[in-house]
């Protein structure tokens, strides 16, 4: 690109700041509701709303509750939400097979709200710490996580929730090779048209610990996920781990966390032109949340920025818990 500039007072910068109007015209990238994934949590039982401690403003709601959340977020112009279990403890077991239940939590949720919102997009998580008695996305033998074993169960889980009615399936389990395993078996079952957005650049972050409170994974995990998940000092890693995931059948890729790795995103996103999410995680929620209930920031500016500054940095599209707080706002 061409930069030739007058030099001041022929150009000031400031001329195009001076009003609304111009500032409108001239912005360069615009978020919209259509940019969000609304990620939720589910619990068993009926009419329950269990506030999450660490995320203030976010509940784990009951299978019905959920329902009337998501037909809320699809007035509210929300594409797609995402739905993560809080399973039962007496379900999770060291071979995890209640992540391929087709009865599941997050599978009847997913078809309970399928049927009432059928024009929102669904994603579910693939991995297999809900369901997990070691609290790890992989299967854990001798305290080491297995990759190869740990596929045929990412398999089995992709096709319950597919079967399920998911439209997006989203590997978060940092497995080497689950992308193909997952979109051989789709393509091997018929569900031709089940998209796959991996968490390709998935970071071994202290961000997910809410999370971990959120569906009730954090208390039984031994250790960290560094032998899976990736370090947070590493780019070049972030653009293989990216093209592999792409090679493999992926239709979009995520990076995560959001901000603390918006070069990541922007670097994937002029390597390979894919539709490229970013997941501003539960930490990062908390964070906003912590400072605007202290007085120290403006919440609404303070969320309203960190998802503008997504857009900026080459996102698609945000998977975040501000979903239909900035739906509302963005809607005027
Ligand atoms: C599970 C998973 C995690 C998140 C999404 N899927 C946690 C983890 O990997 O430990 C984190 C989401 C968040 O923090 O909001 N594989």
């Amino acid at each position: 690109m061409t930069r030739a500039y007058a030099p001041f007072p022929a150009c000031r910068p400031r001329r195009l700041r001076q009003a609304r109007w111009a500032r409108d015209l001239v912005r360069e990238t615009e978020l919209t509701v259509r940019d969000l994934i609304w990620p939720i949590f589910v619990v068993e039982g009926e009419d329950r709303a269990e506030p999450v401690a660490s995320m203030p403003g976010v509940a784990r709601l009951s299978v019905d509750r959920a329902v009337k959340a998501v037909e809320e977020a699809a007035k509210l112009g929300i594409p797609a939400i995402e739905i993560f279990p809080n399973t039962e403890e007496r379900l999770k077991t060291t071979s995890c097979e209640e992540a391929w239940n087709p009865d599941n939590l997050v599978c009847r949720a997913t078809r309970a709200i399928k049927k009432a919102v059928p024009e929102i997009g669904v994603m579910l998580d693939v991995a297999l710490d809900p369901y997990n008695a070691d609290g790890h996305d992989g299967l854990v033998r001798n305290g080491r996580i297995l990759n190869d074993e740990t596929l045929e169960c990412l398999v089995r889980q992709t096709l319950a929730q597919a079967e399920a009615g998911a439209d997006i399936l989203g590997p978060s389990d940092m497995m080497d090779g689950r992308v193909a395993a997952m979109r051989g078996a789709l393509e091997g079952a018929g569900f031709h048209d089940v998209t796959i957005m991996s968490y390709a650049a998935k970071y071994a972050s202290c961000f997910f610990s809410p999370f971990r409170d959120a569906v009730g994974s954090g208390g039984a995990l031994k250790g960290d996920k560094q032998t899976y998940q990736m370090d947070p000092g590493n780019t070049d890693e972030a653009l293989r781990e990216t093209a592999m995931d792409l090679a493999e059948g992926a239709d979009m890729v995520m990076v995560k966390p959001g901000m603390p790795y918006l070069d990541i995103v922007s670097r994937v996103k002029r390597e390979f032109g894919a539709p490229v999410f970013a997941y501003q995680v539960s930490g990062e929620y908390a964070m906003i949340k912590a400072a605007a209930l202290n007085g120290w920031l403006d919440g609404e500016r303070a969320m309203m920025e960190s998802l503008r500054a997504f857009k900026r940095a080459g996102c698609d599209g945000v998977l975040t818990y501000f979903a239909p707080e900035a739906a509302r706002l963005l809607r005027g």
